[in-house]
């Protein structure tokens, strides 16, 4: 079978089995091209909450299948590759949530959904970096503890007046961005503006014209009179940047942006997964019903 008819196919077991396929715009764009549901952490968190699908196969990462687990579980979720981790999301363990929560007593916790269920389970409300400084905001307590990404947490700070705490972890693909290749990409392509991912260190984020989600990016992308614009965030959302805006010009502010487990999935896994029913991703109501009520607040004050 070519692509086309692996496509064709997916198509025709996603209808037969009331599934729906959400993927993240990071994700191969073979896979974004066929989705019911293309979008950013929370429209894809949003979708997962109010689908009225059996079955949810989710192109992305182990968090997302979760957190669609969590707000869904009565539904299957399935994960056709089981290794598509999130390396930030381990940057935390629930040993070390409970040590950070007794050195701060009073202060609430903000998890980014980039999380497992463990730490959303025991934080107060989640976050995306659609919704970050909103989310701080609507706390109840004035210092926050946000994990586990310290750059979107001091980006954060800039916004509130709250005590924002960031813990230590980072995404290596943003991270690893560096001033001097938003430099080098500025010199060659003068006057196009700079827009980044919030997990971009802050010397980079200091650089730029555009900071946001990736569905925030592809708006901006939309909306500028720009004809071209410098891409800080992983490569995938090319993809769909160059589907929305054929006449502009998108520059990979470097070429590393790439994500080793959100490229992990292949079309021909989207297959399996459906023709198998797996994998399940389930995640047990003991850990599932206090991060369902974290991940729901969330969902309520982004309304
Ligand atoms: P969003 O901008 O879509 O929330 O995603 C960031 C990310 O790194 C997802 O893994
Ligand atoms: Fe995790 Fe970064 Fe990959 Fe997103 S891009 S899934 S935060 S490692």
């Amino acid at each position: 079978m070519n692509i086309l008819e692996k496509q064709k196919r997916i198509r025709k077991l996603l209808d037969d089995n009331n599934a729906i396929l959400l993927a993240h715009y990071y994700q191969p764009g073979e896979i974004q091209d066929i989705a019911d549901i293309l979008g950013d952490s929370l429209a894809l968190s949003m979708e997962a909450a109010e689908t009225t699908a059996d079955v949810i196969v989710f192109a992305g990462v182990r968090f997302m299948a979760e957190s669609a687990s969590i707000l869904s579980p009565k539904k299957t979720v399935l994960l056709p590759r089981l290794d598509a981790g999130c390396p930030l999301a381990d940057t935390i363990t629930v040993e070390e949530l409970k040590q950070a929560k007794a050195d701060h007593p009073g202060a609430r916790v903000v998890a980014y959904v980039n999380s497992s269920a463990e730490i959303k389970a025991h934080s107060d409300i989640c976050c995306t970096s659609a919704n970050a400084v909103r989310i701080v905001e609507s706390t109840d307590a004035d210092t926050v503890l946000m994990v586990p990404d310290g750059n979107l947490a001091r980006y954060t700070t800039q916004f509130t007046k709250k005590k924002v705490i960031p813990w230590k972890g980072f995404c290596y693909v943003h991270n690893n961005l560096e001033p001097e290749e938003v430099r080098k990409a500025q010199a060659a392509h003068p006057g196009a503006p700079v827009a980044v991912h919030p997990e971009c260190r802050p010397e980079v984020i200091a650089m730029a014209d555009f900071v946001g989600s990736t569905g925030g990016i592809l708006k901006f992308a939309r909306e500028t009179d720009a004809q071209a614009v410098i891409i800080g965030t992983e490569r995938g959302i090319m993809h769909q940047l160059k589907k929305e805006s054929p006449g502009k010009t998108f520059i990979p502010a470097s070429d590393h942006l790439i994500c080793r487990d959100m490229k992990r999935m292949t079309i021909d896994d989207i297959l399996s997964a459906l023709l198998e029913m797996k994998h399940v991703v389930r995640v047990s109501e003991e850990i599932g019903e206090p991060a369902r009520r974290t991940l729901g607040r969330m969902l309520k004050a982004s309304k």
